[in-house]
């Protein structure tokens, strides 16, 4: 009998010393660790600082959100092999950085002046046809969450560009897609590919002469410190992509999709926003600083700009295939000047 009791007093002692081994591990939170490569005041770290509160908030403390800010965890290509290998769990590169992926489909976006404005452009990214490119990510292991659209793009040099000829022999940092490799060479310049956390020094050190970004990035990482014009010209767009490793996203439990799906959709509402908000007030900011000399495009300079330029569409044609081209003209809303 005493022997009897002993045994059970042994059993229980061991269950419950084994419930109490299990628990913490069961009340892990799951981490997820997001990389971004810009300042925290700019419009995307915002927007991933607001997703990591409402995510947290959303799965009640069953997610906890790391955000790695300013390039401090991985550089622009880098930051995709580690999603892709699963070491980071949430990125918003710009599209025009997804070649390294295999999937050159994206740099179409960078043709110039394909989208006028900031409707143009969410319009583009809503429509349907990008059901065919978001599949083609997946099947690069990359799920695409939402579209982060942060603005038009303006140049700046340390001479003044004003007119197409002006770019003649300058190295202009692009970011790395192949049309905006071809936009340099077709303005005469000489591209560079640099990572965007090298960016300020590059410029300063005389690596780059002049590159082109949104207002909020020019500000937040104070390139306006070291560049002497600024040209408003909105040849390009700067869109992010929120993206996860699908197997990730697959295999969360089904208790915590709900309140990162919620998360996402807050957080880009909140995206689209600030970013419109934040170029305008950055363009006032960098004006007030006197640094650097801001120059509009005017009618006939823009003129010379699109002709300058439309010779990339048509070699374009024979990366993207022609029809390709021609649905995105048709979802942009882009009209191709008559020659
Ligand atoms: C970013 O806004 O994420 C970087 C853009 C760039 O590389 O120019």
């Amino acid at each position: 009998m005493k022997r009897l009791f002993g045994k059970s007093l042994v059993v229980v002692l061991a269950a419950m010393l084994a419930a109490a081994l299990a628990k913490p591990a069961l009340a892990d939170p799951i981490i997820i660790k997001f990389s971004h490569v810009v300042s925290p005041d700019a419009p995307k770290g915002k927007a991933a600082l607001l997703f990591k509160q409402l995510a947290e908030k959303y799965t009640d403390g069953k997610v906890t959100v790391e955000v790695y800010p300013n390039s401090s965890l991985y550089k622009d290509k880098e930051e995709l092999e580690a999603l892709q290998l699963g070491s980071v769990q949430l990125l918003a590169p710009s599209i025009s950085k997804f070649g390294p992926l295999g999937v050159k489909e994206f740099d179409v976006f960078d043709l110039p002046f394909l989208m006028t404005d900031d409707s143009h452009a969410r319009q583009m990214m809503a429509s349907p046809m990008m059901a065919d490119l978001n599949k083609k990510l997946e099947d690069k292991g990359v799920e695409p969450l939402a579209y982060w659209d942060n603005g038009a793009h303006v140049y700046t040099a340390n001479v003044p560009l004003n007119m197409p000829d002006d770019f003649r022999g300058l190295k202009m940092r692009i970011q790395g897609s192949k049309v905006l490799d071809a936009v340099a060479r077709q303005l005469g310049a000489i591209p560079q590919i640099i990572a965007f956390g090298e960016l300020y020094q590059s410029l300063q050190t005389g690596v780059a002469d002049g590159e082109d970004n949104v207002p909020s990035n020019i500000w937040t990482q104070k390139l306006y410190d070291v560049q002497k014009y600024l040209t408003v010209s909105h040849h390009g767009r700067l869109t992010y992509s929120l993206i996860t490793n699908k197997k990730f996203w697959d295999a969360l439990p089904a208790d915590v999709r709900p309140g990162l799906d919620r998360a996402v959709q807050e957080s880009t509402a909140f995206f689209d926003d600030t970013a419109a908000k934040d170029n305008v007030t950055a363009m006032d900011q960098i004006k007030a600083s006197g640094k650097i000399q801001v120059h509009v495009l005017t009618d006939t300079e823009k003129q010379a700009w699109i002709a300058a330029l439309m010779p990339v569409h048509k070699e374009m044609q024979s990366r993207f295939g022609k029809d390709f081209i021609e649905r995105i003209y048709k979802a942009s809303g882009f009209v191709p000047p008559q020659s």
